[in-house]
């Protein structure tokens, strides 16, 4: 008997080794972690319940039947994040490179599959060579396994993809459909085709880096969500977003103890709108002022600047941020702004994440680069994601709203609950200088009469009254008790209940 349970702890220690120590060193060499320590890191202390730990490819070409880890390059199974239940798996580059056969994408499949019964988040740690090479065509229907689970699996429960090495061909689609994916400078990578192929065909010289590192993906491509300096770090990040999210789309987001009074008064914020409307100033004040205790976690925060969007909490509850960033192209709309807070907006609202939305919007961006990229089609993403969106929506608008932004910006039109202004707001079809330009054509040689009609269109719309008269702004307030005012609304929409027409699915403009 003893020596069974011997041999149990044999075969675990020899599985635990993954490919064994030379590579371990060479992994940690390079300044990574093995799939295990990540794992170990990711979850709480003692939690994880690993599945699958002695499974094995079923490969027997290129001299492999003699070569069978336990494990099979992928360690998976689920744990806890601060107590509450994760699945996860995690490529073990030690092991063939990572590499995905047949058999290590059933047991992703496994974990996905349970997480979806089972309505838990699922987190994948990517650290792999790609295909496996030896098995052929078995290893790219493995993939389609996964893909196909990544899809049924979207909007169901939160999937989150870590990147910490290689991740390239056909595997990255994988990450590409889950909800947020983050990587680790200077050790992770992902593109479709490498440097090698990219010389070939297109004749460009590009380190791996340049092509697909994670300062590419977090300010070019948008592809990634957050960038950060190691695996320690990237993995305390996960945690900290996992506790902001629901486990499942059945559930509402976790309610946190909260040490910060919701009625909170923040005098500065009656100082925070420039007296020059011109003047930029940063949208990030407001929202760190209004979330409990500052905590905000941003969401692709270096790319398309222009709009912030990311996670705070009111009261303990999370409530998804999108806000216009004057101090970044004065804070207008544009290709990649539209497609970034619509991705954002969408997420909140399949797993029932209320949105707070801060406006100050000159419009949209102008220019033929703006035109011939398809700024109607992706302006309309975000149009079409707020007025889809059934979550509880309550708004606010500090300066400008302009023109289509001021409608797209989760207006009262587009089944805002709480569309509140401060005094500052200006709610105009455009500024007062083009629209003085436009009207009043005939005077504009004459630069007194111009400066008298701007003055008149200044005093007529450059307000929030008019919208308020009509109802579209449901209350003018004082910016120093926005917080209040906010976490008062959100607390009304508890209960919210708002179904849209039943449909297969809607037909968002892709
Ligand atoms: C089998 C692989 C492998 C793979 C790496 N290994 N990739 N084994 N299949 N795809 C093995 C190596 O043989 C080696 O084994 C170990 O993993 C580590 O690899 P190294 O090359 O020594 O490591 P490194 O120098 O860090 O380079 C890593 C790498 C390189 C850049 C990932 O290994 C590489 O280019 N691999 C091939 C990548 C590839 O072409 N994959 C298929 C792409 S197509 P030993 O025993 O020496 O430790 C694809 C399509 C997916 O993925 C389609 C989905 C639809």
């Amino acid at each position: 008997m003893k020596d069974i349970l011997q041999e149990l702890e044999d075969r675990r220690a020899v599985a635990r080794l993954g490919g064994g120590q030379r590579r371990i060193d060479s992994q940690h060499a390079r300044g990574k972690l093995t799939a295990r320590e990540r794992i170990e890191l990711l979850l709480d202390e003692d939690s994880f319940e690993e599945f699958d730990m002695f499974k094995a490819h079923r490969c027997t070409d290129f001299g492999m039947e003699k070569d069978k880890p336990a494990g099979d390059g992928v360690v998976t199974g689920w744990g806890t994040i601060n107590g509450r239940m994760v699945y996860v798996f995690s490529q073990d580059f030690t092991v063939f490179g990572g590499s995905l056969s047949e058999t290590h994408a059933e047991k992703i499949c496994k974990i996905m599959d349970m997480a979806v019964q089972n309505g838990a988040p699922v987190i994948g740690i990517n650290d792999s060579g790609g295909a496996r090479i030896q098995e052929g065509v078995a290893s790219l229907a493995g993939y389609a396994e996964v893909f196909q689970r990544n899809i049924m699996a979207s909007g169901v429960v939160p999937q989150i993809s870590v990147i910490m090495g290689p991740c390239a061909g056909g595997a990255v689609y994988s990450p590409a459909m889950t909800d947020f994916i983050f990587m680790v400078k200077d050790t992770s990578y992902m593109f479709v085709t490498g440097p090698d192929v990219v010389k070939t065909v297109t004749n460009e010289v590009v380190t791996a880096e340049e092509l697909g590192g994670a300062s590419t993906h977090t300010k070019k491509s948008s592809v990634a969500d957050g960038a950060f300096e190691n695996d320690v770090e990237a993995l305390a990040e996960v945690r900290r977003l996992v506790d902001f999210l629901p486990l499942n789309n059945r559930e509402k987001p976790p309610v946190r103890p909260f040490f910060d009074e919701p009625g909170r008064i923040e005098e500065s914020l009656d100082t925070l709108v420039p007296e020059n409307p011109n003047t930029p100033y940063d949208m990030k004040e407001l929202i760190l002022k209004i979330a409990d205790e500052g905590d905000f976690y941003e969401i692709q925060e270096d790319y398309a600047k222009n709009i912030i969007t990311g996670f705070v909490r009111l009261e303990g509850q999370t409530v998804g941020i999108v806000a216009n960033q004057p101090m970044v192209l004065a804070g207008c709309l544009d290709i990649d702004s539209s497609r970034k807070a619509a991705r954002f907006v969408r997420f909140c609202d399949c797993f029932e994440i209320p949105i707070l939305t801060l406006v100050d919007v000159p419009g949209f961006l102008p220019g033929t680069s703006q035109e011939y990229g398809g700024v109607i089609k992706h302006g309309a993403k975000l149009l079409f994601a707020y007025g889809e969106a059934t979550v509880p929506k309550v708004t606010v608008i500090t300066r400008k709203a302009y023109g289509g932004a001021y409608d797209v910006m989760a207006s009262k039109h587009l089944r805002g609950d709480f569309n509140y202004a401060w005094p500052t707001a200006e709610i105009a079809v455009m500024g007062a200088k083009g629209a003085t330009e436009i009207i009043h054509r005939a005077d504009l040689g004459d630069a007194e009469k111009i400066a008298a009609h701007t003055q008149d269109y200044e005093d007529r719309f450059a307000n929030p009254f008019v919208a308020a008269e009509r109802g579209f702004i449901d209350e003018v307030i004082m910016p120093q008790s926005t917080r209040r005012r906010v976490s008062r609304a959100f607390a009304s929409l508890r209960n919210k209940k708002l179904e849209n027409p039943w449909k297969k699915h809607d037909n968002i403009p892709l």
